[in-house]
């Protein structure tokens, strides 16, 4: 997410799933160099679901302790709450959205269709990138995909292979 944040350049960026705070801190850095004044929008559970490398009940407000150990403070706001009680139901405009939600293809299908607002960013192409994809990833792969299709949702959601794989040879 460092990486693609320096090239996207984005002024808001909203994090779903603070988790440890390892993707926000690595966002938060790339801000911090592009010098642009872009910020992010984090939000969690007030207390975690140790999904992330953090205890189970984890206080949201540690993870913020260490924002400002690492001098992110200025870059990072987060929110504490179910997500889809806070920024699903009220959200605030964003050029990059990230969700890391302990991803599940009917969660991601309830953020990204949750709001017209939301669907209308990412129809009009506003970056958005999901934790998973990995063929070996438990929960978030391409046959969870068709599994979740099979609901004969409408819009469906089509899998995109992003940078999720490298082979060393
Ligand atoms: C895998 S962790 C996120 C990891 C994070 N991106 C990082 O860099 O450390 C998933 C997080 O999503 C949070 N979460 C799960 N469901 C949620 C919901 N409905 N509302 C808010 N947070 C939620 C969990 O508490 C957990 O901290």
């Amino acid at each position: 997410m460092y990486h693609e944040t320096k090239k996207i350049k984005p002024k808001k960026i909203v994090d779903l799933g603070t988790g440890c705070g390892s993707c926000a801190i690595a966002m938060a850095r790339a801000l911090q160099e592009l010098d642009n004044g872009g910020k992010i929008y984090s939000f969690d559970l007030d207390k975690m679901t140790g999904g992330s490398q953090m205890r189970e009940g984890t206080a949201l407000s540690e993870v913020n302790k260490k924002f400002s150990g690492m001098g992110l403070e200025s870059f990072i706001t987060t929110t504490g709450g179910d997500v889809f009680k806070t920024w699903v139901q009220n959200p605030t405009d964003f050029d990059l959205l990230y969700i890391d939600l302990d991803n599940t293809w009917d969660k991601i299908y309830d953020v990204v269709m949750g709001n017209d607002f939301i669907t209308s960013k990412i129809r009009e192409g506003t970056p958005t990138f999901i934790e998973g994809g990995h063929p070996m990833h438990p929960r978030m792969n391409e046959q969870t995909l068709r599994d979740f299709n099979n609901k004969n949702l409408i819009p469906k959601m089509e899998y995109l292979h992003l940078i999720y794989y490298m082979e060393i040879v």
